[in-house]
């Protein structure tokens, strides 16, 4: 059955969360959460900025390789410390040569005769976890290593993984949503991810605390063109299991199955794909996105490399495209409009609740 359902949305900045209201791009950030602040090997030791949940963040490496991230401005008047320079493991202001160690706090300010020990620049918990470096932005003393969510098959040898990046101009909430949200996909990316079988097939949805989770499972019917030349079984019926979960603000991860119910003597019967998004929102209309399409078989070959990447960077770049289109929309047209939702929404509704629920447990409401 239909479900028609208006949703209001408060606006970023006001103070009052509503019980019962989802998430949208005015929703204030979370912050008690780990995202991914870069790849591994972005960061070295020249030092990089990047603006994360409306910060501004300097990553370097100590000369041992540990990750460092520290506030992207010097507390004294505001200079970008990546525009100063490390020796050894010191960062060095640009402007008057004040010093910080790895944990942020003033070893020297040249201008001044004894240390300004009280002087800090923020430093910011990091995880490294190849090759991913995980930022914690929120309370420090809720900064739980053991919350950084497991992705082990970006790290295992029994995995090969094809990656890429995009920077655009959305908010995180409709991202998360779009990866929620399966009835696009014959729409948006046909015959790469979406059959019409598959948009007509039966889903299960569950949450588990703030984990969204769909599950599907279509029976004897020929995989879609992105999983099917890998297998190399274009047009063989065969059944996909899938598992969509929304994880955290900060990730989306999809498990995808792909079974042969009769395989040729000597061949796979099952082929696994993982696929990961990353989002870091920038603010509140722009993010970060990482991308790795993984899989566990075939691991050397070239081919199945490049026909990876290229149909996932085509199909991130249709939802990429569409959602800036959508955000200029939103942005722009003043006319009032309460978006509808119908049944097929729920699993973006609740994670867009979820999301919600936790932003205003962060602003002190409790719903
Ligand atoms: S602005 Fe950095 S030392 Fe003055
Ligand atoms: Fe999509």
């Amino acid at each position: 059955m239909d479900m028609l359902v208006e949703h209001p949305r408060i606006p970023l900045g006001e103070k009052e969360f509503e019980a019962g209201s989802f998430a949208d791009h005015t929703t204030p950030l979370i912050r008690n959460c780990w995202y991914v602040a870069a790849l591994g090997g972005e960061v070295s030791r020249e030092i990089i900025s990047r603006r994360l949940l409306g910060v501004d963040i300097a990553l370097y490496r100590t000369e041992a390789g540990a990750p460092v991230a520290v506030r992207n401005r010097c507390p004294h008047r505001s200079f970008p410390l990546a525009k100063g320079r490390l020796v050894g493991d010191t960062l060095i202001c640009g402007y008057h040569g004040m010093q910080f160690d790895p944990s942020g706090r003033c070893v020297s300010m040249p201008s001044m005769p004894i240390v300004p020990t009280n002087a800090q620049v923020r430093s910011f918990d990091l995880v490294e976890r190849a090759p991913l470096i995980w930022i914690w932005m929120g309370d420090p003393n809720k900064a739980d290593e053991s919350l950084v969510p497991d992705t082990p098959w970006l790290n295992d040898e029994n995995w090969k993984s094809v990656s890429g990046q995009f920077f655009l101009n959305s908010d995180y909430v409709s991202m998360h949503e779009n990866l929620l949200d399966q009835t696009h996909f014959p729409f948006l990316h046909p015959g790469v991810i979406g059959t019409p079988e598959y948009a007509r097939s039966k889903l299960k949805i569950r949450r588990e605390g703030e984990v969204v989770i769909i599950d599907r499972l279509l029976k004897n019917s020929p995989p879609p063109g992105v999983y099917a030349m890998p297998t190399g079984l274009t047009g063989k019926p065969v059944d996909r299991h899938s598992e969509a979960r929304f994880q955290s603000p900060a990730l989306h991860v999809a498990f995808a199955k792909i079974v042969n119910p009769t395989p040729p003597p000597g061949a796979l019967t099952e082929y696994c794909f993982n696929i990961t998004h990353i989002f870091t929102p920038e603010n509140n209309e722009s993010i970060h996105y990482w991308w790795f399409n993984s899989r566990n078989f075939d691991l050397q070959n070239k081919a199945s490399d490049e026909f990876l990447h290229a149909a996932s960077d085509k199909a991130y770049l249709e939802d990429v495209d569409a959602l800036e289109w959508i955000m200029d929309v939103v942005r722009k047209d003043t006319e009032k409009q309460f978006d509808l939702n119908f049944a097929p929404d729920k699993p973006g509704l609740l994670m867009r609740r979820a999301l919600y629920d936790r932003a205003a447990a962060e602003a002190g409401y409790e719903l």
